[in-house]
């Protein structure tokens, strides 16, 4: 049985991976051994109900991590590029499964999104590829709405205008939005639960709050969030995008198999990321020009037969106000799209809204799924 060394287990997305991989029996298939960065020699979890035969391992032993067939991490990107060269400079064969984006641009290196780019990961396989790296959440879950009209090579260029929830910039980030959100509720409390209170009272005390020094906002670098968002998601890069923007176009491609963004071949992808006060679904608004003018049933059609997880919601009021929400969608696997239509620009423009939960396909379902792959 493959020996898996699970480093980063007790984070967010550890924490998400572990239950996944115990809801699908993945545990039965693997010899796990636990790594940790400041508990080494304690005792190991049972997930699964499968008791590991070894305590608990220092995350930095490069001997240890030699013995894995297969390391998968949650640690996050310092990790990566502390243990992994050491690792793979020390002779390691093994297969590097990796939530960070440390290492997702590399040339070896595949983001792993196996409903949309099986060929590419099996390609890889072939040619003994052995690092295999999670994508960004909102490139993964765009791609696991849209995958149909990119396997169907309809798409000319995406502009994706995003609405990304709390989760995504960490688990105290999640605990700052509840906190933000209770401060503005004390502040008013007393005006809310007398109907004769005057509205613009309120609002003036709320805006009062959000702006107080004593407003929790530490995480959000110093910024309400919650009766409000923030227009700017990660560090500048070039041409005035964020990362989180140009990360869009770059993994977009290289998870299609395709030529390096902004190469020829490649396929534009660019828009504006925002946080919102969303607790861990992101969600985008979608503007995309398709190759050629393809009927809108046809078009829903292609979306929706392209994986188990998409679903096409009606472009209409109650359904899209039921189903296609961040409430909705929070701790599935669905991915729906809606909003469906040809915009005013032309034919060949389409509008489409599509939501997913960023703890699991943005981040620790395509890590289990690989592993699944690998021991297949
Ligand atoms: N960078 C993403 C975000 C999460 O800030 O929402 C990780 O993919």
């Amino acid at each position: 049985m493959n020996k898996v060394g699970l480093v980063g287990w007790r984070g967010m997305v550890g924490s998400v991976l572990m239950q996944r991989m115990v809801e699908e029996g993945d545990f039965a298939h693997i010899d796990p051994v636990y790594f940790s960065t400041s508990a080494a020699g304690g005792k190991p979890p049972a997930f699964g109900g499968k008791q590991a035969s070894l305590p608990l391992q220092d995350a930095s032993n490069i001997d240890m991590l030699k013995q894995m067939d297969i390391v998968i991490t949650c640690q996050g990107g310092d990790y990566t590029k502390s243990v992994y060269p050491q690792l793979r400079a020390a002779g390691w064969k093994g297969h590097w499964i990796d939530a960070a984006s440390a290492l997702r641009m590399e040339d070896n290196a595949v983001i792993i999104l196996d409903p949309v780019n099986m060929n590419v990961i099996k390609d890889s396989l072939v040619k003994g590829g052995r690092d295999w790296i999670g994508g960004n959440c909102t490139v993964s879950l765009m791609l696991m709405g849209l995958g149909g009209l990119f396997q169907n090579d309809l798409v000319e260029w995406v502009s994706a205008m995003t609405y990304q929830a709390a989760s995504g910039a960490g688990a105290q980030n999640m605990r700052e939005l509840l906190a933000q959100m209770g401060a503005l509720h004390d502040a008013v409390k007393t005006e809310l639960a007398d109907p004769a209170s005057a509205i613009l009272d309120i609002d003036r005390k709320v805006a009062a709050t959000m702006r107080s020094g004593d407003f929790p906002v530490k995480n959000f670098r110093g910024t309400a969030l919650a009766g409000s968002l923030i227009p700017w998601i990660d560090v500048p890069v070039d041409n005035g995008q964020s990362k989180e923007e140009w990360k869009g176009g770059a993994e977009c491609n290289k998870i299609l198999g395709r030529p390096a963004f902004r190469s020829p071949g490649s396929i534009p992808i660019d828009g504006l990321c925002v946080r919102i006060g969303a607790m861990r679904c992101h969600s985008q608004g979608l503007t995309i020009k398709l190759r050629k003018d393809v009927p809108l049933d046809e078009v829903s059609d292609i979306i929706a037969k392209a994986n188990d997880w998409v679903k096409v919601v009606p472009n209409e009021r109650e359904i899209s106000e039921r189903e296609l929400t961040p409430a909705a969608v929070t701790g599935t696997l669905t991915v729906p799209v809606g909003r469906l239509h040809k915009m005013a620009m032309g034919p060949e423009y389409l509008g489409a809204f599509t939501v997913g939960d960023q703890l699991l396909w943005g981040a620790a379902e395509p890590l289990r799924r690989m592993l699944r792959i690998l021991l297949d």
